[in-house]
């Protein structure tokens, strides 16, 4: 296993807020294995960007006044703010239209089309006359020829969810005028040239969910479509040699990660291609772009010779729902996630999402009362309980000073072991992506450890207080460690009430399967480290989204 880790999180677009959905699928299972690969002493990046271009991005930027620039800086910063507040911890929040991945797409492009995968060719596209401009995508609005409704772009009908052929009644969504039809000349990619050699790399690469793979194999044994990639637009990397065209974002957006996480090693003194070679690589994203990261991604990986090496995990993870139904921004059935942390501390989220979230396809459904339950039957009663038990017990009855213990019983014994073998297991569930079952382990051992205490009466047993107190405030060390990539605020709270020395985020994951904390070790401030959810918060937000 290659001693680095590249973590990727499926680039945001830069036109709204990054809300619940969005943290389920990619960011926070990405950055729970990034905190993980770091505790293991791994060096690990998680890098991700602003995705900038595209028709949507530069229509809301006009319907705003604003330049796309400035819509797009606007964007970028707010979403790494949310991003931060909520722990996912990025290394280099970037954005696609930097200068060094507006170079690269330029440089991939051009060695592409020596290569032999690109060609031209013409195609009709609209046109407003009145506004000089080609009208790609959105800029066509009109009427569904399937179910009729009025007002649905060209390239997407959101009411029947369906891809109009044809629109019916077409108009400039500038200026409201028929457009015409005129010749453009388009950069295509030759995907099709890559359908053996993709289909072989699917095939051979064991890490990708065989469930993606299977329907990825079928897409290609029903014949690949070659892929346009140009855009008659301002807002995008420019097409060398030509003017007034811009790739397609899907073309230039992908080569972020390797642009981006090149940036942050070159900027060390290192070599940051050699960097992302001799690396294990993993891209998180959401099921709904596997074509993609599945098929384009690759492709274009290898039609420039494998400078850059594929994949070695693309882990795909199914939506959110929001109380069983699908999230839809356009009806505003959905929740931001800055509102959502400014009522519950970040790492209430982070451990709900993180224990319900699977590794497969299947969507998870955000649900209010779950949400409550979970926090408070849970994260509070069983993780909370006893680590404030394990240390407020020995800072009233020994006055902060951890006892030493005595000859160890066949209970002490197994709870030690119980740590050992807690952490080679989760060690192994988190390896292998799955986090919810990997967080389930974890409270596993919590419970162990409050039937233990429940057990063993530190209170009025008081010959073996000393020995189980001992052992308490050592499970409480490796608990810290153990949930670090999962409620990292949390974590550093209990590494401050156990004075350890350093920060949580910086120990080792191994380290967490030994008892470390010495006999008259001296503990900080104990005090509870969660605050219950009250049944009329949840009333509030139920009220605030219209549910019962
Ligand atoms: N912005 C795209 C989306 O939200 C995801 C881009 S991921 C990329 O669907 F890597 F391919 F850029
Ligand atoms: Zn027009």
């Amino acid at each position: 296993m290659p001693e680095s880790v590249i973590v990727t999180s499926a680039l945001p677009y830069a036109n709204g807020e990054i809300h619940l959905g969005h943290i389920a699928s990619t960011y926070l299972p990405a950055d729970i294995f990034t905190r993980f690969s770091r505790l293991k002493g791994r060096e690990a990046y998680h890098i991700c960007a602003s995705d900038d271009f595209g028709t949507p991005i530069l229509i809301k930027a006009e319907k705003e006044g604003k330049k796309p620039e400035e819509y797009v800086a606007h964007w970028n910063r707010r979403d790494f703010e949310d991003f931060s507040a909520l722990g996912i911890s990025f290394d280099l929040f970037y954005r696609t239209s930097s200068p060094e991945n507006v170079r690269f797409v330029q440089y991939v492009f051009e060695k592409l089309k020596r290569n032999g995968h690109i060609y031209e060719q013409d195609v009709v596209q609209f046109y407003c006359e009145y506004d000089d401009k080609f009208l790609p995508d959105r800029y066509v609005v009109g009427k569904c020829p399937f179910c009729g409704a009025e007002n649905q772009y060209s390239d997407l009908c959101e009411k029947c969810g369906r891809v109009p052929d044809e629109i019916l009644e077409p108009k400039c969504a500038i200026c409201g005028r028929p457009p015409v039809k005129k010749k453009s000349t388009h950069y295509f990619f030759k995907l099709s040239n890559f359908s053996a050699k993709l289909k072989d790399w699917l095939v051979k690469n064991e890490n990708l969910q065989p469930d993606v793979k299977n329907y990825v194999i079928n897409w290609i044994d029903e014949g690949l479509q070659e892929w346009d990639i140009t855009r008659d637009l301002s807002w995008g990397v420019p097409i060398p040699g030509t003017t007034g065209k811009a790739f397609y974002g899907w073309f230039d957006n992908h080569l972020c990660y390797i642009s981006t996480m090149k940036k942050l090693i070159d900027e060390k003194g290192r070599d940051g291609k050699k960097f992302w070679n001799d690396s294990e690589i993993y891209h998180y994203i959401g099921k709904d772009i596997v074509y993609h990261h599945y098929l384009f991604l690759p492709a274009m990986r290898l039609g420039i010779d494998e400078e850059y090496k594929l994949p070695d995990y693309i882990p795909t993870r199914g939506h959110l729902m929001l109380q069983n139904q699908k999230i839809s921004k356009s009806r505003n059935w959905y929740i931001g996630l800055r509102q959502f942390i400014e009522a519950f501390p970040p790492d209430y989220l982070r451990f709900y999402m993180a224990s319900i979230v699977t590794y497969s396809q299947d969507d998870l459904n955000f649900d209010f009362d779950g949400f409550a339950e979970r926090i408070n039957n849970e994260l509070i009663a069983n993780v909370g309980n006893f680590v404030n038990r394990a240390l407020s017990f020995t800072s009233k009855q020994f006055g902060g000073k951890v006892p030493a213990a005595g000859e160890l019983d066949s209970d002490d014994k197994a709870a030690i072991e119980m740590i050992r073998a807690s952490v080679r297991g989760v060690e192994e569930l988190l390896s292998a992506n799955q986090t919810d079952r990997a967080l389930k382990k974890i409270m596993e051992l919590s419970t162990h450890f409050n039937q233990y205490f429940q057990k063993k009466k530190p209170w009025s047993e008081k010959q073996m207080a000393g020995t189980t107190l001992y052992v308490s405030v050592n499970a409480a060390r490796s608990l810290a460690i153990l949930l670090e990539p999962f409620i990292p605020f949390s974590c550093e709270k209990i590494w401050a009430q156990l004075n350890l020395p350093g920060s949580v985020h910086g120990q080792s994951w191994d380290s967490a399967a030994e008892l470390k904390v010495d006999a008259g070790h001296q503990l900080g401030a104990v005090e509870p480290i969660f605050r219950k959810i009250e049944a009329k918060e949840i009333e509030q937000q139920k009220t605030k989204l219209g549910v019962k």
